[in-house]
């Protein structure tokens, strides 16, 4: 329809330069620029490094963006962006640069939370989410089962993983068997070839008196290492295959079983998994049987959907011009921690603040 929001959103958060295009809920470009092959050398991502591409990516980006969507940057309705969490260098640099575009096209400003974002991105390949949906968020630096009503207001956190994320595991795991980084789409592959039964690796907080929603993935990531270790000082070659679909089987066996749980519990029957370990082939298999046998309904986005990219900020920035949502003020700052509760960052009136602390009264 072409009188629903065009919006144009930017994601900096950690290394992938994301500058997408959306109409409502359609999809109209998605560009990336990644500086992953700078960082592999080094095992993770370098913040500075991040950062310094992001500045070199950004205007290009937006240029391809509008390119590719054969729109102009004055036809746009709003300029959505990650306001956090995330790198702080990172994020600054695509807050910055929505300010200059907001500020130069005169167009109202969304900071928008990335997790949000990694949520709302369904909207473009599946139609708009119903309410309530039930998330599994699975990503580089969180895991959490969220509750939401209304994706541009509200997100409630039912439980997260209380030491590393899924995403994090995977590359520790990658790194043990040296497979490199990103580990996760090695992994997948890798595990792909190999037995997921070989080795009984243990499931974290699945006993009766652990939480139900919470994950826990270090103690596995230790199990596998150690594993690893053993074989190595025996002087025994790894099964590498076997190691990784064995790892594999046993995140997504909790994942998915929680997220089934959190569903039936709280009488959701939707599910949508999002965030780059969402991307995972046996993660996507298992939770589609796990949904069919419990009458849930699965959303899950296309790979290039989950990983991090410009085309989810830009689908909750739609979403809230669509619902009419207060725009961001133009000294909007980048918030490295901002809480998942904080679905975007609202206009702040500095200048009724300034007046009350200095009168005591309101303007
Ligand atoms: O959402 P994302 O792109 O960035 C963050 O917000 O963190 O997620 C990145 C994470 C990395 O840890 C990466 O290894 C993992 O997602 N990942 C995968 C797969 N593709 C990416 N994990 C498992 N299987 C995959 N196919
Ligand atoms: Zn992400």
């Amino acid at each position: 329809m072409a009188d629903e929001p065009l919006v144009l959103g930017i994601e900096t958060s950690c290394d992938e330069t994301g500058v997408g295009i959306v109409r409502g809920t359609t999809l109209l470009a998605d560009a990336v620029a990644s500086s992953v092959n700078d960082h592999a050398r080094f095992g993770g991502v370098v913040p500075e490094i991040a950062s310094r591409a992001h500045l070199e990516a950004m205007v290009p980006t937006i240029q391809r963006a509008l390119d590719t969507a054969g729109v102009k940057a004055s036809d746009l309705d709003g300029i959505a962006v990650t306001a956090g969490p995330g790198l702080a260098g990172a994020l600054l640099v695509g807050v910055s640069a929505a300010k200059a575009y907001a500020w130069a096209l005169d167009k109202p400003l969304y900071g928008v939370n990335h997790l949000a974002s990694h949520i709302c991105v369904d909207q473009l390949e599946h139609g708009r989410l119903p309410s309530p949906t039930m998330a599994l968020l699975v990503s580089g630096g969180h895991s959490s089962l969220l509750l939401s009503e209304d994706i541009t207001t509200d997100v409630r956190p039912l439980g997260a993983t209380i030491d590393d994320a899924a995403g994090e595991a995977f590359d520790k795991v990658a790194r043990v068997l040296g497979l490199g980084f990103p580990g996760g789409p090695v992994v997948d592959r890798t595990a792909r070839e190999g037995d997921p039964k070989a080795i009984a690796f243990p499931r974290g907080l699945t006993g009766p008196k652990d939480p139900e929603y919470d994950f826990s993935f270090s103690g596995l990531k230790t199990a596998v290492a150690r594993w690893v270790e053993a074989k190595r000082r025996a002087g025994e070659e790894v099964p590498i295959a076997d190691v990784a679909a064995s790892f594999q089987e046993a995140v997504t066996d909790v994942l998915t079983r929680k997220a089934v749980k959190a569903c039936k519990d709280n009488g959701v029957d939707h599910l949508m998994i999002g965030g780059g370990v969402a991307a995972n082939s046996r993660l996507r298999e298992m939770a589609q049987q796990r949904c069919d046998r419990a009458g849930i309904r699965l959303r899950v986005p296309r790979p290039g959907l989950c990983t991090d990219n410009g085309a989810m900020v830009a689908a909750l920035g739609s979403e809230m011009v669509w619902r009419d949502r207060a725009p961001s003020s133009l000294d909007l700052s980048a918030d490295s921690s901002l809480p998942v509760t904080e679905v975007h960052v609202p206009h702040t009136d500095f200048h009724g603040q300034a007046y009350q602390a200095l009168t005591g009264q309101q303007r």
